[in-house]
């Protein structure tokens, strides 16, 4: 009986429990500092498991040996990003977040993989995986599936084609600097650069860019239904072994001329984690905006260490 131990119990944790156990993936054990509300959104959604007809095991918890030999522990404990607010403001105190929930789920689950969500994204899963001191495959960031479905989403609105149809891809940082690629982006098997005008495929590029702010403007909080669906999919892609070719935040170790840094990557993703890195051939614009992005990543990594330092 796999076992997903989701940290932070709000809006984004909420909806990767919610996800897990209505696909009846795995038992969930939901934690947070706050006392009750963990509890109180476990029992809520134990409370729509005989509706939803699963016997998936919900609990809510503020006792890290609840989570005591968990598959997978999902990280999305933090402060979320208020309007006006740069993901990278977030970073000083994110980080000592991530830090002190690693340690203890690090204590009663220590062959779990992790997938870590809170922003800024990039750099939280360097700490993470620096932190934990595990092999690279067993630490991930999730920005990759959920900018790419934020692309497809776009591209379905556009063409007024099915999103089922819709498949694309964005590498790179979750961050403006993420590195869309059209030409990996296709309508069942056609790429939307023959499908629509230049400009427009770099309208949308933009708008995937800006797909996370667009929303904090409208809403004045950050997206979560997305997310969690997204963490949800590599959560069955890992249990399920399924092998899905994802794109992830991973740890690249000189694929696409990329060191020691965590950036958004094709993956296969399955048992054990990330099982494999995929290099694509990339023009050399492509290339170029991906070093952009990770070097604009690795900067922050160097702004982190300095915080964490002074703390
Ligand atoms: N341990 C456990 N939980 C914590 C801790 C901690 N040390 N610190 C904060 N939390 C909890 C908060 O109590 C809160 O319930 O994390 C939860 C965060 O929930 P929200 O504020 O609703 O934020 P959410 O929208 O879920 O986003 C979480 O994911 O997408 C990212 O940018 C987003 O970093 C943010 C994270």
């Amino acid at each position: 009986m796999s076992k997903v131990t989701v940290v932070g119990a709000g809006f984004v944790g909420a909806t990767v429990a919610q996800h897990v156990a209505e696909q009846d993936l795995a038992d969930v054990i939901i934690i947070d500092i706050l006392e009750g509300v963990p509890q109180g959104k476990a029992l809520d959604l134990m409370q729509a498991a005989p509706i939803l007809g699963h016997d998936r095991k919900i609990v809510g918890t503020n006792d890290y040996k609840d989570t005591k030999g968990s598959d997978i522990v999902v990280v999305t404990a933090g402060i979320a990003r208020k309007p006006g607010m740069s993901r990278d403001d977030l970073l000083k105190t994110n980080a000592n977040i991530v830090q002190g929930v690693i340690k203890e789920t690090q204590k009663n689950s220590p062959d779990a993989i992790y997938i870590i969500v809170t922003n800024p994204l990039d750099v939280m899963t360097y700490l993470a995986w620096e932190t934990l001191k595990l092999p690279a495959a067993k630490v991930m960031g999730m920005a990759g599936v959920l900018d790419s479905s934020r692309f497809q989403t776009f591209i379905g609105m556009e063409l007024n084609v099915s999103v089922r149809d819709v498949r694309a891809m964005v590498l790179g940082g979750h961050g403006d600097l993420m590195v869309p690629l059209p030409r990996y982006s296709t309508v069942n098997g056609i790429s939307i650069t023959e499908l629509m005008p230049a400009d427009r495929v770099e309208a949308l590029c933009k708008r995937t860019r800006d797909g996370g702010a667009e929303i904090v403007n409208l809403m004045k909080s950050s997206a979560y239904y997305a997310p969690g669906a997204s963490v949800a999919q590599m959560v069955s892609a890992i249990l399920k072994d399924e092998n899905r070719l994802l794109p992830c935040c991973v740890h690249a170790d000189g694929q696409y001329g990329l060191k020691d840094v965590y950036v958004g990557l094709p993956t296969v993703l399955g048992k054990g984690g990330v099982n494999k890195i995929v290099e694509l051939k990339l023009t050399a614009d492509e290339q170029a905006a991906l070093k952009k992005s990770a070097d604009s990543i690795r900067e922050n990594i160097d702004v982190m260490k300095q915080l964490l330092v002074a703390v």
